[in-house]
Order: structure tokens, then sequence, then C-alpha cells
């Protein structure tokens, strides 16, 4: 297979869709790989090392996708790129089709399949190519939190471990799963007292299990929420009801229940936030106060760390690209079905029935696609 490896044009985006480990594991299996020139400059990946894990560089993204017939990326292609992508081209990558019509429209006009990654499931659920982003950005936001306690930044000048003599950082944090464990996690390992709210018992049930003393879960609800967020230092929103908007847990009104200097960390501001206060910020200007609560909000933050979130993606994400690159995505799609579910247009017919659903489009059951391959 020649697979081939764009540098990401998307603003801010420095991560790259494959590092130099997984060019060798694909070269080492008879692969072809074209990786545009400086690519992984920006996740600490020079030229040099891509050749020596036995790629070769092309300067230009166009001759990346002229010669590929498999392209690997981080990010859903933007404008500029529509035009590039091939017919019968195999698309790997981030698309987040559902929320973009312009993009789902290009796509099928381009002819091409389109093999998305937040799509790609597990059997019985479990998205194993957003997992690494979540525990990112989870393990990101008790480290931002802490950051924000400091009073210089806002904060109530409270350290997360406090020292011997002193009490440590409260750290409240609603929702107990991807996000919400990595930053317990990390927020524990400081010496923070942790408090994670989940609406889910058999998750609470394992988080008891595995988390240290100074981590304690509650049930979810108004009432405990109302009772915990006056003494919280650092709150941690993580909350995800899948498919649908995060609800708002804290409400405008309970502001003026915390103390100055609190600290919201809304890491579920991709889906709406469950803080009513929250709006998407960005990394060059992450954080705005309202009634004296410090409000971080960053909808992409694992955009701030490439070298691991690139790191962390790629670990995930090869398994799935040698196997393509091995069987072709039709005999992959009909021996794996987590990549048969991540298939979501192709050549120019939408098979994923959310996207369809979203813009009103025509939805074709991908069988249609693999039945010469299906025994
Ligand atoms: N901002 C970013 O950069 C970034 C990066 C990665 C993920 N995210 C977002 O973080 C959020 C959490 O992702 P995740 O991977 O941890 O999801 P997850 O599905 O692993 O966990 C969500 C948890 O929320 C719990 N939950 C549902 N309703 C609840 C309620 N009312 N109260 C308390 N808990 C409740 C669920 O039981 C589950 O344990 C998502 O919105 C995701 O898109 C944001």
């Amino acid at each position: 297979m020649v697979i081939g490896i764009p540098k990401e044009i998307k603003v801010q985006e420095n991560r790259v869709a494959l590092t130099p480990a997984g060019t060798q594991e694909l070269v080492k299996r008879g692969h072809t790989v074209y990786i545009q020139d400086n690519a992984g400059v920006g996740s600490g990946f020079s030229n040099d090392l891509y050749l020596s894990a036995g790629a070769e560089i092309l300067p230009t993204i166009e001759e990346i996708y002229e010669e590929a017939k498999m392209i690997i990326k981080v990010k859903e292609p933007i404008e500029p790129e529509y035009k590039l992508v091939r017919e019968n081209q195999l698309v790997f990558t981030y698309f987040h089709f559902a929320s973009h019509e312009p993009l789902t429209r290009a796509m099928m006009k381009s002819n091409s399949i389109c093999l998305a990654y937040e799509t790609v499931e597990k059997r019985g659920g479990g998205l194993p190519l957003l997992i690494p982003m979540s525990e990112v950005a989870g393990r990101m936001a008790a480290q931002k939190g802490s950051n924000y306690l400091e009073k210089p930044l806002g904060g109530k000048g409270i350290l997360m471990g406090g020292v011997p003599g002193t009490l440590p950082a409260k750290v409240l944090i609603l929702g107990g799963g991807v996000v919400g464990t990595q930053a317990a996690w990390m927020a524990a390992g400081l010496s923070a007292d942790v408090t994670i709210l989940d609406v889910s018992l058999p998750r609470m049930r394992y988080l008891s299990d595995v988390m240290p003393a100074n981590v304690r879960t509650r049930m979810s609800n108004e009432f405990n929420i109302r009772e915990l967020i006056p003494s919280a230092d650092l709150i941690i929103g993580a909350v995800l009801i899948p498919g649908a908007k995060a609800p708002h847990l804290i409400s405008k009104d309970m502001l003026k229940d915390m103390e100055k200097g609190t600290v919201l960390v809304d890491v579920a501001v991709d889906q709406g936030g469950c803080i009513e206060t929250c709006k998407p910020t960005t990394h060059e200007n992450p954080t705005y106060t309202i009634d004296d609560v410090l409000h971080y909000c960053v909808a992409n933050m694992p955009g701030a760390v490439p070298y691991t979130s690139t790191v962390a993606l790629t670990n995930a994400t090869l398994p799935y690209a040698i196997e393509l690159a091995e069987k072709g995505w039709q005999k992959a799609a009909v021996e794996n079905e987590e990549l048969a579910a991540g298939l979501n247009i192709i050549k120019g017919e939408i098979v994923y029935k959310a996207v369809a659903e979203a813009f009103d489009l025509p939805y074709f059951p991908v069988e249609k696609h693999l039945k010469e391959h299906l025994v």
C-alpha cells in the first residue's frame, strides 16, 4: 500500500498522523510511506527521523495526495484540501461529519472512501480512537486547574497538595469516565482532596476499587452538587451523554455559592459544556472570569501538547492503519467490525446513519459496498 501523510494545515494544529516508529512498522511490512516535508516538526519529529525509519519525503501536499492510495491525517480536511482528495482514495482521520455539511458534501463529491476515527467502535461500545485525546485532556485539566489556583493567575492562592500542617485543595470532578478518571489520578497524585460525581453506580464501584484513599465518589445530583460547590477550590467538568449535548450540572446561579477565585475547567466544552456559563476559549486566550469565578474552557486541550498527543493518538490508530494497509479497506472492514463502524462515506454514498440524518441525505447500508468480500 502506498500511504501518504500530509502536514496538517488547520490553524494551531501541530499533531501529525504517524510517528517515525509507526513509519518503521509500516515500511517493515513492505508498504511505502510518503510524508510531507516537515509534517512532523510541530510534534518534535524531524524529516531525518522519518527518513531513517524508511519514509520518503515529498515537498508538497499536492504530491502526497497525488501519490497515496491511503491518506492518514489527524484533523478533518479543510476547504483547500477538498480538491486534493481523489476518487477511490482511502482517507483515515477525524472527520466529525455530522457537524459539518460542506465537508460532508465535498467528500461525497470526491468519490473517496472516508473512514472516521471518531466512529471506529469496539463491540459493545467504546471509541478506541477518541480515548487517547480524552486521556490527554483529563490529565491536562488537573494540571491547568492546579496552575490557575495560583493567586496571580486569578485563583484562590491554594497549593493542590498543601504542605504539612495545611489543608490540600478540594477538587470536584463531574463525570468519572475517561477524562474524569485521568483528572482524578493527576489531582490525587498531587495529594489534593478529590471527589468524583457520576450517575453510574458500576462506574463508581470501579473507581472506588482502583483510586487511592484521597479520592471518593458521590452520586451526581443537584442536591449533592449544591452541597459540594461552596467548599470546592477546583471543579472539572467531564460529563458525556453520547450523542447529546452535555447537561448543565452547574447553573449560573450556583456561581454565587462559590468562593472568590474558585477555578472551573470545563473539558466537556466541545459538547456544549456541563457548566452553564462555559463558552469555548482558545490556548491564546484560555480563561475569563464571571462573578469572581475563573473559567477555563479550551475546546482543543490536546493541541497544547502535540508531542504527547501525536504519540498517544498514533499508538491507537497504528494497528488499524496496518490492517487497512495489509488488507485494503473492504477486506479489513469485513473482517474487523470496528473498522466497518468507522466507514462514513463510500464513493459518494453516506453509509453512517447519523451523518445522513444530520443533513437529510440518503443513507446506504455499508454492506452494499462490502458484498463482494462477504462470504
Ligand atoms: N476540551 C477538550 O479538549 C476535550 C478533549 C477530549 C474530550 N473532551 C470531552 O470531554 C467529555 C468527557 O469525555 P470522556 O471521554 O470522559 O467521556 P466518557 O463517556 O468516558 O465519560 C463520561 C462520564 O460522564 C458520566 N455522566 C453522564 N451523565 C452524568 C451526570 N449527569 N453527572 C455526572 N456524570 C455523568 C458518565 O456516566 C461517564 O462516566 C466529552 O464531552 C468529550 O468530548 C474534551
